[in-house]
């Protein structure tokens, strides 16, 4: 199972939900009984709570993530066996849960046999994610590593832009797709995490945890090297512009909320398209 950080979680989540509109699929306000899968610190949790009046229960694999989510109940469990029984909530969603896992299809298959109504996730389509930085390196060194460790990462880290077909595919009905953009935006004055993130630029850290992951996408142990060695000198950069109060940085990670219908579960086609399904595009703000 792959592992995040506390600090990871709440840093790259921070203002994520600023604009909710693109929530509006998932009724909130009506629901009785949520279940968050993967809920890690419960960054989405804690706007579930905001939006209902009804229980929030959180759930993950990773006790010491779920011990910071502020919720109804916690339950450590596996979001493909969950431990609940059929229709034991109104509305199953998760957030950047299933680009984490080998099979996102037996996890949705699961949201739905523990939901009575709804089932929905948030995920990005992290190729899609757009870097603009006033260092001139930055950005075409991001979209390297990026497509790299895309091309070597197990798991579809893009999933965001599909998910719907595969809810689709599993029998959902009227199936909902909405993406929104999350903004990060990196200017003076700088807090402290972003010059804690300059920092680790100039150290090599991500390209040193991701080298597995780089050299199954193609690149050889000494490109590996040759690509750290450049984002470290690019990280030197930030950190000398961030001194000079000139650094500036945008990033834009698309997100997509999808939702669907369980009541058509194992009643439709094979296909399991419905003449109802629906896909709207909604531009909004976001972040990752
Ligand atoms: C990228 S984090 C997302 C956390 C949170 N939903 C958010 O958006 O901040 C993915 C989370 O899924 C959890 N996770 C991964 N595989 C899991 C599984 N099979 N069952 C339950 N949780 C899992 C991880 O422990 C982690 O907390």
């Amino acid at each position: 199972m792959r592992r995040f950080s506390s600090d990871y979680l709440t840093d790259t989540r921070r203002g994520m939900w600023a604009d909710r509109s693109a929530l509006a699929p998932l009724a909130l306000d009506s629901r009785t009984r949520i279940l968050d899968v993967g809920c890690g610190t419960g960054e989405l949790t804690r706007v579930l709570r905001e939006e209902t009046d009804g229980e929030v229960v959180a759930l993950d694999a990773d006790r010491a993530l779920l011990d910071e989510a502020d919720a109804d109940y916690r339950a450590l469990g596996d979001a493909t066996r969950l431990p609940f029984c059929d229709d034991a909530f109104d509305l199953v969603v998760c957030q950047a849960l299933l680009i984490n896992l080998p099979d996102p299809r037996v996890a949705i298959e699961e949201f739905a046999r523990v939901s009575s109504d709804r089932v929905a996730c948030v995920e990005p389509d992290n190729a899609a994610v757009t870097v603009e930085s006033s260092v001139e390196a930055e950005s075409p060194l991001a979209k390297r590593a990026r497509d790299t460790y895309i091309a070597g990462v197990e798991t579809d880290v893009t999933l965001g832009s599909s998910a719907a077909a595969l809810f689709r595919e599993i029998g959902l009905a009227d199936v909902e797709s909405r993406r929104y953009e999350h903004e990060r935006v990196v200017e003076p004055p700088y807090d402290e995490a972003a010059l804690e993130a300059a920092k680790a630029k100039a150290a090599g850290t991500r390209i040193a945890e991701q080298a597995p992951t780089l050299r199954r996408g193609g690149l050889s142990p000494e490109a590996v090297d040759e690509l750290k060695n450049e984002w470290r000198a690019m990280g030197r950069d930030v950190v000398e512009a961030m001194a000079a109060g000139t650094y500036e940085r945008r990033a834009v990670v698309p997100f997509y909320v999808v939702a669907g219908q369980v009541d058509a579960v194992g009643e439709s086609g094979e296909s399991g398209e419905s003449d109802a399904a629906s896909e709207s595009d909604a531009a909004g703000e976001k972040r990752d």
